[in-house]
Parts: structure tokens; C-alpha cells; sequence
């Protein structure tokens, strides 16, 4: 059974997709990790980030991969602390808009939804990666959440400098991240991480019990 959650930048993808995978004894798949490790190794090589056809190329030739800890390797390299650096936030959209690295990454992204049950993060999971997912999930929260949210996770940057950073990567990612027609819609601004854990996991065993 494959469970998509989509969502934009800072909608709480990431904690609640772990979380869920967890209760549910499912594995984790995240998109966005894919699309962030080939950004660090095309950045790490000095590839020209407009050419689409040697980033596919890339792309195939050095596929991602997750360990048996969800550690994300490229290129035999640990980037799992790497790819969260704010200089790969800032450029991974222009990595991620190119067709031609889109299909390189849904097909390896779909051979992984194949292996049993998974829970699947992204953008176009349920739209493009995995129509026929089971449950699909959309998650949504105000910009002044989403940008709180992602200054606890970079303390680093400037509360001005990440706002800024937020809306541009809204903007870059928006034709992108869209909810499938058929995907339920959570606004997290409000809830707890375990409310919306319970709410999609309540969704998950009423598709198990059909
Ligand atoms: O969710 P995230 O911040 O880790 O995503 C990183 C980037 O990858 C973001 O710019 C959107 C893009 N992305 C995408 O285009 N499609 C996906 N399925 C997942 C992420």
C-alpha cells in the first residue's frame, strides 16, 4: 500500500510522514531528499544547473540511495546532513523544474513505492508519482507557521533572510505542488504532529478494513 503525502515547504511533511511510517510499520520514502542529494552532487561536481541533460544524466548515472537508517548516500557520499544546508534549499528548485530529471527521479521513485508498503513524501506523489496510491494526503499550513517551523530547523539563517527564501521557493515550486483531486486536505497550523498522525492514520485503516 503506498500513503502520498504532499504538500509545500514547511507543511510538516517530513515529521508526519516519519512519524506515520513508523506507527504503521511501513517505510519512509523521501522525494525531496532525492531531489536535494542530486543538487549537492551537480553543485559538488560544478555542473551548470540549466543544463537538463547532463542532470538527467546525472541523475541516472548516480541514483540515490537510503539505508537501512534512512541515511541518504550519493556517489558513495553521506549526505544526509549536507542536503539541509541553506545554500541546497535555495537551488534545488532549479534542479527539481527540469522535465527531464523529473522522469529520471519518478521512475526510481516508483520502483522504491513497489517495494511494499510506503509511505511517500513529496510534491506530485499523489498526482504524478503514484496516482493509485491508497490514501493520499495534502498538507497545508499559514506561511508564518511553515516559516517558524523552518527556523527551528535552521538557526542558522535570519528570520527575514528564511521568509524571503520561504516565498521564493513557493513560487519556484508552486507548478509542482498541487493536491490530487481526490487527496485529503489537513491545514497542520493548528494541530499537533500525533493529531494529524492519528487523523491519516485512522484514513490508512479504514482503506486496511475495506
Ligand atoms: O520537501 P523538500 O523541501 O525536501 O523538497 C526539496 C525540493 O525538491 C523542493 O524544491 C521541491 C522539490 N521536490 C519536487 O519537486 N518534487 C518532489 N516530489 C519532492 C520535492
Amino acid at each position: 500500500m503506498i500513503v502520498a503525502i504532499d504538500g509545500p515547504a514547511g507543511a510538516g511533511k517530513s515529521t508526519v510522514a516519519r512519524a506515520l511510517a513508523e506507527r504503521l510499520g511501513f517505510r519512509y520514502l523521501d522525494t525531496g531528499a532525492m531531489y536535494r542529494a542530486l543538487t549537492w552532487l551537480a553543485m559538488q561536481r560544478g555542473l551548470d544547473l540549466g543544463d537538463e541533460a547532463a542532470l538527467a544524466e546525472l541523475a541516472d548515472a548516480e541514483p540515490v540511495v537510503f539505508d537501512e537508517d534512512d541515511r541518504v548516500w550519493i556517489a558513495g557520499t553521506d549526505v544526509t546532513s549536507s542536503i539541509r544546508e541553506t545554500r541546497i534549499d535555495r537551488m534545488v528548485p532549479v534542479v527539481a523544474r527540469h522535465p527531464a530529471v523529473r522522469e529520471v527521479m519518478r521512475a526510481r521513485q516508483r520502483q522504491l513505492g513497489r517495494e511494499g508498503d510506503v509511505v511517500i513524501e513529496g510534491r506530485d506523489i499523489g498526482t504524478v508519482v503514484a496516482p493509485d496510491a491508497a490514501v493520499k494526503v495534502y498538507l497545508v499550513a499559514d506561511r508564518e507557521e511553515r516559516a517558524r517551523r523552518r527556523i527551528a530547523e535552521r538557526p542558522g539563517i535570519g528570520a527575514d533572510a528564511l521568509a524571503t527564501d520561504l516565498r521564493l521557493r513557493d513560487e519556484s515550486d508552486a507548478a509542482r505542488t498541487r493536491p490530487a483531486p481526490d487527496a485529503i486536505e489537513i491545514d497542520t497550523t493548528h494541530l499537533r504532529v500525533e493529531d494529524v498522525v492519528e487523523r491519516i492514520e485512522a484514513l490508512v485503516r479504514e482503506r486496511t478494513a475495506v
